[in-house]
C-alpha cells in the first residue's frame, strides 16, 4: 500500500508508513522470521504501546510472496459478524481489478453475500444473512480458499479477545481446530485487553494454549525514540534539542501513544524551534482536555480506591502497595483494605 506525505509526522490514529514508524526492528524481524518458518504469533502488551501499529508495519514489510490480510474484530458480536468482517477485510484489501483480487472477489461473490459500498468512502462491505451452521461452513470455505493459493497468506486478527463475547459456544475451540489444520496460512493475534489475551493464550484450559509464539511488546528504547523525534521534526524543517526530546520522553514515560500524541500537538503548534515551554504548554492542554474523564473515573471509585489510585500515580511505579512505608507515606488504610480495593477494581 502507498502512503502519502502526512501533514503531521506523528501518527496518533493509523499507520503512516515505514518512514513515520519508530524502531521496532527487532520485533519486526522476529515476527517475520516466525511467519517465514510457518509459526503463528500472539502480541501482548499494556494498552496503546503499539501492537496495531507494529502489525501494520510487519504486514507492510513482509516479502512480496506473502499476501497479508488485516482484520479488526472489535465491533463484532457473533460468528456471523466475524465472517462479515473477514470477507469485508479481504475484498477491501485486494481490489477487484488486481490479479489476486479478481480471484478473491469471484470466490467471495460465489458465497453470495450482499455487497454494498460505503457512500462516503466507497469501501466495499460484505454481509451474509445465514444460519450458524452456514456461517461456520463459509468461514471454513474462506480459509480453504486462501489455503489453496500459491502465495503464503498471513491473517492478522486484532482485538481477538472479542471472540470471548460471542454467544456461540466453543468458538475458540472451533477456530483453533480450523486454524491448526491450515498449512499455508499463518496468523498474528493481538488484542487491547491484556488479561483476556493472556488468558486465551497462556491458560492450560483454553483452546489456544501454547498454539502460537508469544511476543510481549515493551516500550521503545530511549535512544531510538529520541532520535526518531529529532528526525521527524527535522524532516519538516523544525528543530528540537536532544534534551528537550528527552524531557518529552521522560514526561510521557516513553509510552508510545502519549509520546505520539504530545509530539503531534507540539508539531502542529510550533514554528521552527521546539522549546521546553512549547511542549509543556501542550502537555498542560492535553491534561486539561482529559480532566472531565478523570473526574468521571473518580465518581466510579470509592474514596479508598481513589486515594489508592492517586498514591500509585504519584509514586509512578510501586511494587509493594501493601507495605507499611507506602501506606504511611500516602495516608492509606490498612493493607487488607488495599488488597480488597485492588481486587474490586
Ligand atoms: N513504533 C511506532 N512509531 C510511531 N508511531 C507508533 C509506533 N507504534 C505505534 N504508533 C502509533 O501510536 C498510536 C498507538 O499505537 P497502537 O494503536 O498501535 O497501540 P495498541 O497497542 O494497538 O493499542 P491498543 O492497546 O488500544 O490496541 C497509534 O497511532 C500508532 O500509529
Ligand atoms: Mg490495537
Amino acid at each position: 500500500m502507498r502512503h502519502s506525505i502526512p501533514e503531521n509526522p506523528f501518527a496518533t490514529t493509523h499507520y503512516l508508513g515505514p518512514d513515520y514508524f519508530c524502531d521496532r526492528q527487532v520485533e519486526t524481524k522476529k515476527i517475520i522470521q516466525g511467519l517465514k518458518n510457518g509459526n503463528s504469533l500472539t502480541l501482548i502488551s499494556i494498552r496503546r504501546i503499539g501492537k496495531t501499529g507494529l502489525i501494520h508495519h510487519v504486514l507492510h514489510k513482509l516479502p512480496k510472496s506473502f499476501k497479508p490480510v488485516y482484520v479488526d474484530i472489535l465491533d463484532t458480536e457473533n460468528l456471523n459478524q466475524f465472517l462479515n468482517r473477514l470477507a469485508t477485510s479481504i475484498i477491501t484489501q485486494f481490489p477487484e481489478k488486481t490479479g489476486f483480487g479478481e480471484k478473491l472477489w469471484t470466490f467471495i461473490k460465489s458465497l453470495r453475500p450482499m455487497i454494498s459500498f460505503d457512500p462516503l468512502t466507497g469501501t466495499p462491505q460484505a454481509s451474509f444473512k445465514i444460519s450458524k451452521e452456514e456461517t461456520e461452513i463459509n468461514i471454513n470455505a474462506v480459509f480453504q480458499f486462501l489455503e489453496s493459493q500459491s502465495s503464503k497468506i498471513v491473517i492478522a486478527i486484532d482485538e481477538f479477545q472479542q471472540i470471548l463475547q460471542y454467544p456461540e459456544k466453543n468458538t475458540g475451540a472451533w477456530l483453533r481446530a480450523k486454524i491448526q489444520s491450515l498449512k499455508n496460512i499463518n496468523f498474528i493475534f493481538s488484542g487491547s485487553q491484556q488479561h483476556l489475551m493472556s488468558e486465551l493464550f497462556t491458560h492450560p484450559k483454553r483452546p489456544f494454549y501454547r498454539s502460537t509464539q508469544l511476543l510481549k511488546l515493551g516500550k521503545i528504547k530511549q535512544l531510538e525514540y529520541r532520535n526518531f523525534i529529532i528526525k521527524m521534526f527535522e524532516k519538516y524543517d523544525k528543530s528540537i534539542d536532544r534534551d528537550v526530546a528527552d524531557n518529552i520522553l521522560s514526561w510521557t514515560d516513553r509510552h508510545t501513544f502519549f509520546t505520539q500524541q504530545l509530539c503531534n500537538r507540539v508539531f502542529s503548534n510550533s514554528q521552527h524551534s521546539i522549546t521546553d515551554e512549547i511542549w509543556k504548554e501542550q502537555a498542560y492542554i492535553l491534561l486539561k482536555e482529559q480532566e472531565t474523564m478523570f473526574l468521571s473515573l473518580r465518581n466510579m471509585l470509592s474514596v479508598h480506591q481513589w486515594k489508592l489510585l492517586l498514591a500509585i500515580a504519584k509514586e509512578g511505579i510501586t511494587y509493594k502497595p501493601t507495605s507499611q512505608k507506602f501506606i504511611q507515606m500516602y495516608g492509606l488504610s490498612t493493607s487488607a483494605t488495599i488488597i480488597k480495593n485492588s481486587l474490586a477494581s
